[in-house]
């Protein structure tokens, strides 16, 4: 009997001691190579709660997000890619103007609070002892169909751009058909859009699969120089979600070099409300078995979905899964891979072809008028009257019947001193 309640002290000791070094050598890991996570939609809550006021968001202790300062410190997160997301209703709206306040909002962030430093290179963001910030754009309808917007979205600091949202773009078809911009037959990628896997190919900045069909990510990986990434994305074959990866889809990801990020969100995890670290785990030994563990990295989509698992319900339970994983036996050399080195590796890689492509001259390709319009987009042409009326519709023919001796007069003048001038 006392024999007995002995082994049942030892069990429990035993079982006690086993878990709590466990959770001590993943935090031990976790501190060794601090996590670079590959999507996190905070800046979206910042617009959503304070209309991007970042003054009145408090960016320490927030229990209305799932992320904040304390919690990315709790679980040894060394970087995180912020995204810039836009809505698809502000497709041919102000989905420029959108894109460009929320890098503002996650510029001021990450420059105005010691804790975060905002980086563009994969140098800086291995080197700071902070908690790196990167700038990803979500949803290509944020560059309006132009590559000099892209080359301006560089500029202020964004290393990736997940080529569609929910909605189809001109040139890039999405994974959902929630909206119903921009249907084609042949929608995997138009000839803009591969200018556009081109443009971001030679200005160095990573393009993210998640969001885009099948069809897009095959053309896009067939086509890409650089290694490519699914920012936040999960296994189709363990929960059959069409935003979830296909294994041919990952074989062609091997190949080409990238990485997928899994996504923790419940519905693409277990295909419903109920998951919980296991069924992530679950993810992680499927993508493992098919590509290998250098292929695979983290992008919890914390704030940018509603229901996640069990036991990793906020960015301070990371260490839940790295445990799970470290007790599936994965190493610490497959472990060290997934939370840092393999995005690290790909952010450089993608740097390496940018510096090879420096000769290749910005691209001038710009999409037919055809394929991109819209009310919003005016048409620059010489002032024909007829097709002025023709291309921009009432409005133009409005303008046309109040500023009447205005046109008359420009109209003479085209016709007696200019050759025509088509813009497009
Ligand atoms: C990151 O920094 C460490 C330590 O300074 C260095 O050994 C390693 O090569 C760097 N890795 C990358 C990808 O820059
Ligand atoms: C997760 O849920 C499954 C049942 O769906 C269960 O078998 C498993 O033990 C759970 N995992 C944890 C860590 O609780």
């Amino acid at each position: 009997m006392l024999a007995l309640k002995a082994l049942g002290v030892y069990l429990l000791l035993f079982g006690v001691q086993s878990a709590s070094s466990l959770t001590h050598k993943t935090l031990e890991l976790m501190s060794k190579y601090r996590l670079i996570d590959g999507h996190n939609d905070l800046p979206l809550h910042i617009r959503m709660l304070k209309n991007n006021r970042l003054s009145k968001f408090n960016l320490y202790n927030n229990p209305e997000t799932a992320t904040d300062i304390t919690r990315l410190k709790a679980a040894h997160v060394g970087g995180q890619m912020f995204a810039a997301y836009v809505l698809c209703t502000a497709q041919d709206k102000d989905a420029v103007r959108l894109a460009l306040e929320q890098i503002d909002v996650i510029r001021r962030m990450c420059t105005e609070y010691p804790e975060l430093e905002l980086v563009t290179t994969s140098t800086e963001m291995n080197a700071t002892k902070k908690i790196a910030c990167l700038i990803s754009i979500e949803g290509g309808h944020a560059i309006d169909s132009s590559l000099a917007a892209l080359r301006m979205f560089y500029q202020l600091g964004v290393r990736s751009l997940s080529l569609t949202h929910t909605c189809n773009t001109p040139w890039a078809e999405s994974s959902s058909q929630h909206y119903s911009y921009y249907k084609r037959d042949d929608n995997s990628l138009t000839d803009f859009g591969k200018a556009v896997v081109h443009e971001m190919n030679r200005l160095g900045m990573l393009i993210d699969l998640s969001h885009t069909s099948w069809a897009t990510a095959k053309a896009v990986l067939q086509l890409s120089k650089a290694p490519v990434i699914f920012s936040h994305s999960s296994a189709y074959t363990i929960c059959n979600n069409p935003r979830n990866v296909p294994d041919d889809l990952l074989f062609m990801l091997k190949a080409n070099g990238g990485l997928i990020m899994v996504n923790f969100y419940s519905d693409f995890i277990a295909c419903g409300a109920h998951a919980n670290v296991s069924h992530v785990a679950d993810h992680f030994d499927h993508l493992k078995h098919v590509i290998g563990a250098e292929h695979i990295g983290i992008g919890g989509d914390y704030d940018g979905a509603n229901s996640f698992p069990q036991f990793l319900e906020d960015v301070s339970k990371y260490p839940a899964l790295i445990g799970e994983l470290w007790s599936r036996k994965w190493s610490e050399e497959e472990l060290a891979g997934v939370l840092r080195l393999n995005f690290l590796r790909v952010f450089k890689k993608v740097e390496k072809i940018r510096d090879e492509l420096h000769n290749t001259i910005p691209s001038e390709v710009l999409i037919p008028v055809a394929e991109a319009q819209n009310d919003c987009r005016l048409v620059l042409r010489h002032p024909k009257i007829p097709e002025m009326v023709k291309s921009t519709g009432m409005r133009a023919y409005i303008c046309l019947r109040s500023d009447a001796l205005f046109w008359t007069v420009l109209f003479v003048h085209f016709m007696l001193l200019c050759k025509p001038i088509y813009y497009n």
